[in-house]
């Protein structure tokens, strides 16, 4: 049984003044994914304040329309790297990168199941031209060719930010060469963190993006670290879908052309990136022109945007099926059986509750109804065992990284209660 009034004190600690905070501590601003997600756990006991959560984010919006991947409100003198080592100069200082396009998808499910229609209405209507820039910026800036598969500039921009998928086009970038001190490991065990090989790649992309101004046409021809990220990629589609759907709603034609374009184009290139051997799609690293063929939760979610056809879809649902059976805690981020697989290390193993939550949306609309249920339940395990942590060890179910957790929190919420 999911403690309700515990988990809407979750996110009651971790409201500061009209945005959510992932946890105490270790992450105290507002990330652009988690607080999609955390939108949805408000949802459940109140309307007006799930919606604010929209506007600060939205507030944070640069005048390109990119949705940048943390809004530091506030102080951020705790947390590293802050807004003066991304040197964004943006009123509500930030970082220079975006994270999942979660939020059309979110604020189509709030319009939807909001009961205030007063309020819903009122907010898509202010909402909805800052999602259209959010949507066409992704497609212009990061798909400049129009291939149809948008490009990542950095594994944090995946929100998996330590997957396995990522460590061969990481190692390919430089190192920075001045020092620093990282403040994750005063809050989590290192064995759960990543490396300081890893970090100080991080870092050089950081700087990179500063170094150049910003400029997209230049970042997207000689970024040192450029990847076709399945999750994202998938993510963004289904977003892409909700958004068209919230436009018709609302009577809002003047984006429908483009976007609907935009969708075709990914509809079309999407199959290059699939597998039938390993029954899943793989990241693309465009810098080595090279598959990235490790099987995590990201490489099965183009169930969640509908961008398989039924037959791959069922290929997935085999696939998950056989993971569902090798670990208790399912799913694990990374699959089990790859050689980098870390029960523990953030996003090398550990289960997480929103993807699992897309992943049981997507194989309930390519109707695996029972194969859902089944991720739902081998999800709530993970709860019911240690409450509501960031991740959890996909083997025992213990809970790891940071405590009282918005998103695990919200998840749980909307989901699972
Ligand atoms: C970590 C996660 C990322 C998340 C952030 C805040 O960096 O990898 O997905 O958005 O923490 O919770």
């Amino acid at each position: 049984m999911i403690d309700v009034d515990a988990a809407q004190q979750v996110l009651r600690t971790n409201d500061r003044d009209g945005h959510t905070v992932p946890t105490d501590g270790l992450y105290p601003f507002q990330w652009s994914w988690d607080s999609g997600i955390t939108a949805l756990g408000w949802l459940q006991f109140d309307e007006a304040r799930a919606w604010q959560e929209a506007h600060v984010m939205f507030s944070g919006q640069w005048d390109n329309g990119m949705v940048p991947h943390i809004l530091f409100h506030g102080d951020a003198e705790s947390y590293f790297p802050g807004p003066d080592v991304w040197g964004s100069n943006t009123a509500v200082p930030s970082s220079a990168i975006s994270q999942p396009a979660v939020w059309a998808t979110v604020i189509r499910l709030m319009f939807e199941q909001g009961k205030d229609r007063a309020l819903a209405e009122a907010a898509v209507q202010q909402l909805l031209p800052k999602l259209i820039a959010y949507h066409r910026w992704w497609y212009r800036e990061r798909d400049p060719d129009e291939t149809g598969l948008i490009c990542s500039y950095h594994p944090w921009e995946s929100g998996m930010d330590n997957s396995p998928a990522w460590d061969d086009p990481l190692a390919k970038v430089p190192e920075v060469d001045w020092s620093y001190q990282r403040r994750d490991l005063g809050h989590v065990d290192s064995e759960q963190r990543p490396h300081k090989p890893q970090y100080d790649r991080y870092l050089y992309l950081v700087d990179f993006y500063k170094k150049n101004g910003f400029d997209s046409d230049f970042i997207y021809r000689n970024c040192p670290y450029r990847v076709i990220d399945v999750g994202l990629v998938a993510i963004l589609h289904r977003a892409t879908r909700d958004l068209l759907e919230l436009c018709r709603a609302a009577g809002a034609d003047e984006a429908m052309d483009d976007l609907s374009l935009a969708l075709q184009r990914t509809e079309n290139a999407i199959s290059k990136l699939w597998s039938e051997e390993h029954r899943c799609f793989f990241n693309y690293d465009l810098v080595a022109d090279e598959v990235l063929d490790e099987i995590t939760t990201g490489t099965v979610l183009p169930l969640f945007a509908g961008l398989a056809s039924q037959s791959k879809g069922a290929y997935m649902a085999d696939l998950i099926d056989e993971w569902l059976d090798a670990t208790a805690f399912a799913l694990s981020s990374t699959h089990p059986a790859s050689d980098r697989f870390e029960p523990q290390r953030y996003w090398r193993g550990p289960v997480w509750l929103h993807i699992n939550w897309m992943i049981a949306e997507g194989l309930s609309d390519y109707g695996y109804a029972d194969l859902a249920e089944r991720v739902k339940q081998a999800t709530r395990k993970c709860v019911d065992e240690s409450g509501f942590y960031e991740y959890f060890d996909a083997q025992t179910g213990a809970g790891c990284g940071g405590g009282q957790f918005s998103w695990t929190a919200a998840v749980a919420l909307y989901w699972l209660a």
